[in-house]
């Protein structure tokens, strides 16, 4: 069936898009405002775009027009966030800070979450999330309603039980447990279900019988 998006309401696309295009990874960002009042997050419209430089990218839209989401007014505002992304522990924390909370209703403190502090900027990491990246802004693309939050990870903190080899760099990406965002308003998927699949060089390619 084709979807013409000319003529659907763009609350239709975004159902579109958001049951189509899963799973998708969850930053649980935290952030702070020029005084300091923290604040935290969750959004999946949220992937890694580059290595080098190590670039995230966030859309992070507004509560309602003209009046962006907290995040977003304290990253632009401090230039520096943490995203921390979300085990299958951390499910339920992480659903409590998305709670539309008042700008100065701290959510880590309503979500029972330990701030621990970052080497890099100023906000601090979830001590209960396996992996935290320091994230300096770089740009924000003016998207309309939604802002996409450009941020080049300058830390990454994972717990010490999910590195396989420090000097390697390699990290035990099956014992993350990292949480997908799938359909609807409250879907998830687990990260478990995996098959290896290897690439294929062009020389094997080239040495197969023909097709
Ligand atoms: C799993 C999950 C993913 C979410 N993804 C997004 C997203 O990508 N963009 C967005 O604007 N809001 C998203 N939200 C909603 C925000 O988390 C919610 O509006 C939150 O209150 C924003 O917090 P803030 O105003 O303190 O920044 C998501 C919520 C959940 C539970």
């Amino acid at each position: 069936m084709l979807f013409d998006f000319k003529d659907i309401p763009a609350k239709e696309c975004y159902k579109l898009l958001v049951s189509t295009v899963t799973p998708r990874p969850i930053a649980w960002v935290v952030s702070q405002d020029s005084k300091g009042v923290l604040n935290a997050g969750a959004f999946s419209f949220f992937n890694a775009f580059s290595g080098d430089p190590p670039v995230v990218a966030i859309g992070m839209a507004s509560h309602k027009p003209g009046r962006p989401k907290d995040s977003r007014v304290n990253i632009r505002e401090t230039g520096q966030f943490v995203v921390n992304l979300v085990s299958e522990e951390n499910a339920e924390q992480m659903n409590i800070t998305a709670i539309d909370f008042d700008p100065t209703v701290n959510e880590l403190e309503q979500a029972g979450l330990t701030a621990l502090p970052s080497v890099r900027v100023k906000p601090p990491r979830i001590a209960e999330s396996p992996v935290a990246m320091e994230c300096e802004l770089m740009q924000i693309v003016d998207l309309g309603e939604t802002g996409l939050v450009l941020g080049r990870v300058v830390a990454m903190h994972v717990r010490d039980d999910l590195v396989l080899d420090a000097a390697t760099h390699y990290i035990d990406t099956p014992k993350l447990k990292l949480l997908g965002r799938m359909h609807g308003r409250g879907w998830y998927a687990r990260t478990s279900d995996l098959f290896e699949m290897p690439r294929i060089p062009v020389s094997e390619w080239k040495m197969k019988p023909s097709r």
